[in-house]
């Protein structure tokens, strides 16, 4: 068998329906094709509502695994007051948080899908009217009323976030990130390992080591 000939091995050659080897032009056209295809997925079932967020604070959809669900809501366990998940995806968390009896229980969701998503989910575990999935921005909710924070968000946004969240909370509040912790806190206490870890802060301790790092920095 000559190299280059049909079926010899590291031959490369894509090829079309009919087994017809494509020509640059007919590559050219497929990746054309696949890029519309993997846009349109993106704007239209991962980011639709996200048009007025500014492109370097946009999260795409993740869902939390069993394993990191657990594990956030332990750490969240017997407390209470309002419970808030920043980007609440199919509602997975929220629901959970609901069952543990946080409440109230609320997602914080841009994604009109996914709120769909977490309205049937809800009715289906008869929690219809419980808890709420509302379409808003996280970046402009008020969280000076929340008292649990859940987040499972990028960790390019974690800066800014962390900024918004000292602004906000009150004192007696918890943030538990899931997947990525924030790179400038000192968590309160961590559960899991790899992916499934997740680590839990409280605004008060935060807020103290903000203010001796601060006059640690002063005095040198
Ligand atoms: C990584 S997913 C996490 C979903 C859910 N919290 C979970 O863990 O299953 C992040 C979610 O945040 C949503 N999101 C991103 N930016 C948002 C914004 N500015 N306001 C509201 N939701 C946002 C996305 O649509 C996505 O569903």
């Amino acid at each position: 068998m000559e190299p280059g000939e049909p079926g010899e091995p590291g031959e490369e050659a894509w090829r079309g329906p009919g087994g017809a080897p494509l020509g640059g032009r007919a590559l050219l056209e497929l990746a054309v094709a696949s890029g519309v295809a993997a846009w349109a997925a993106w704007a239209v079932l991962l980011m639709p509502g996200f048009r007025r967020v500014p492109l370097r604070l946009q999260v795409p959809y993740q869902p939390a695994g069993p394993q990191q669900a657990a594990n956030a809501l332990a750490l969240l366990r017997g407390r209470s007051g309002k419970t808030v998940d920043l980007g609440s995806g199919d509602g997975r968390l929220v629901l959970e948080a609901y069952k543990q009896g946080l409440r109230p229980a609320i997602g914080y969701e841009l994604n009109p899908w996914l709120l769909c998503l977490s309205h049937y989910r809800a009715w289906k575990a008869g929690y219809h009217g419980k808890v709420s999935f509302l379409k808003k921005d996280l970046w402009k909710v008020d969280l000076s009323d929340c008292h649990n924070v859940i987040v499972f968000l990028a960790p390019s946004v974690k800066p800014p976030l962390a900024t918004k969240l000292l602004a906000e909370l009150p004192d007696e509040a918890r943030v538990v990130a899931g997947r990525f912790p924030f790179p400038s806190w000192t968590p309160t206490s961590t559960l899991g390992q790899g992916l499934e870890q997740v680590w839990a802060y409280d605004m008060k301790e935060v807020r103290r080591a903000a203010q001796s790092s601060t006059e640690g920095s002063r005095v040198q």
